[in-house]
């Protein structure tokens, strides 16, 4: 019953609102299966409000989505069952350990994948009995990838799931995202790392007061910027350049007075600036020519957008809660943990105790999607 035609995720004029703000104004995109697809933005953009609309944990104010063919608003277990979730911050029980949460968690999944392979891919292997509690941050934000993944999901929701890693365990947790996409699965990664979003992304969008300001893939939008980038310091006794910059697109940046000129003409350029610093004999310092970054860009065009909306301080600013809690405790500030479908964080156990854990396709490249949608509706993670 999976869907074969259209995309994993549509997303058609999307917003969302809280009280009188809006944070989601009119977003549309679509995920196929298979692909990594990066929201970007500044904090406060909207990012995080459009993954829970699409995990079902958040109501839409407007605009369609679909998500496996399936409005996340109204879906019930069958579709939690075929998605994977790491929140931005999420709450496990700091009294489980690394090996108790995985089963707990996997126990309300159909097809759960193995926990001690599950527990090997984000590495915590040397953890695995000692409580969450005593874990770092970084080793914490592991097991939240690992639970995202334990129903081996064909569409996965990462929402910043790389914060507080170290830079090793980073890169592998970008080879673990690669995989993932490599067996079809769907996977939508929120990130403020501009170099994962490069690394990983198939495509990506980049988000500002809630509009999408640019998508495509990494190097289309690096190419907005030009295909250079020089730069070089103003010597201290000029105040402007503007006789060099006429004929450029160049602007002085920074405290460091940086000369920095975006140019599809590298050459050309270069062969002017040399020419008009020796004519004054002038050594540039710090000249460079580089290739824009997709961070370059997207800095760029983030520029004016930072913190669209000045909620924190905006007078009567409504604050929302959750739409689909569950029962655990949460942190002030956070939004929802896992929806009711999942077990809650330090609830109930759950009704349906795991089969005995078939092998995953997490490790195996076995994409073994076809049946995961299962219809007996008997599961208990509702
Ligand atoms: N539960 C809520 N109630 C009221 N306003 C909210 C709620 N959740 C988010 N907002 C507001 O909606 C806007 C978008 O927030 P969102 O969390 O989607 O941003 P984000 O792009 O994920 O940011 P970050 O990069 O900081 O995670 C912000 O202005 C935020 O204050
Ligand atoms: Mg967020």
């Amino acid at each position: 019953m999976c869907a074969t035609v259209s995309a994993a995720v549509v997303v058609d004029r999307l917003v969302k609102d809280y009280g009188a703000a809006r944070a989601v104004d009119g977003v549309s995109f679509e995920v196929d299966r298979g692909e990594v697809f990066a929201l970007l933005g500044p904090n406060g953009a909207g990012k995080s409000s459009i993954v829970e609309i699409l995990e079902g944990h958040r109501e839409r104010t407007s605009g369609t989505v679909r998500v496996l063919d399936t409005d996340p608003a109204t879906a019930g277990s069958d579709f939690r069952e075929r998605i994977g979730i790491v929140l931005q911050s999420s709450g496990i029980d700091p009294e489980l350990t690394v090996r108790e949460a995985v089963d707990f968690y996997g126990a309300a999944y159909r097809r759960p994948a193995a926990t001690d392979e599950l527990i090997e891919l984000v590495e915590l292997q040397d953890k695995a009995d000692s409580r969450v509690s005593t874990l770092s941050g970084g080793q914490q934000r592991r097991i939240d990838l690992a639970l995202g993944l334990v129903g081996d999901p064909e569409v996965v929701f990462l929402d910043e799931p790389t914060t507080g890693f170290d830079p090793a365990a980073r890169r592998r947790g970008w080879e673990l995202v690669e995989r993932l996409a490599s067996q079809q699965r769907a996977v939508i990664l929120t990130t403020h790392y501009l170099d994962e979003a490069e690394a990983l992304a198939d495509r990506v969008a980049v988000l500002a007061k809630g509009r999408i300001v640019a998508e495509g893939t990494p190097a289309q939008l690096r190419a907005r910027a030009g295909s250079a980038l020089i730069s070089f310091v103003l010597p201290d006794h000029l105040d402007t350049a503007a006789d060099l910059l006429s004929p450029l697109k160049g602007e002085i940046v920074g405290r460091q007075r940086s000369v920095q000129i975006t140019t599809d003409a590298p050459t050309a350029d270069l062969a002017h600036l040399t020419g008009w610093a020796q004519q004054r004999g002038l050594e540039l310092e710090g000249l460079t020519v580089t290739k824009p970054s997709l961070e370059d860009v997207y800095l760029a065009l983030v520029a004016d957008d930072a913190d669209p909306l000045h909620p924190a301080d905006a007078p009567g600013q409504a604050v929302e809660a959750p739409d689909k809690a569950n029962n655990a405790p949460l942190r002030a500030g956070e939004p929802s943990v896992r929806a009711d479908e999942a077990p809650s964080q330090t609830g109930e156990a759950p009704e349906k105790a795991g089969e005995s854990p078939e092998q995953s396709a997490l490790d195996t490249g076995d994409e073994g999607d076809e049946d995961a949608d299962a219809e007996d509706g008997s599961d208990g993670a509702s």
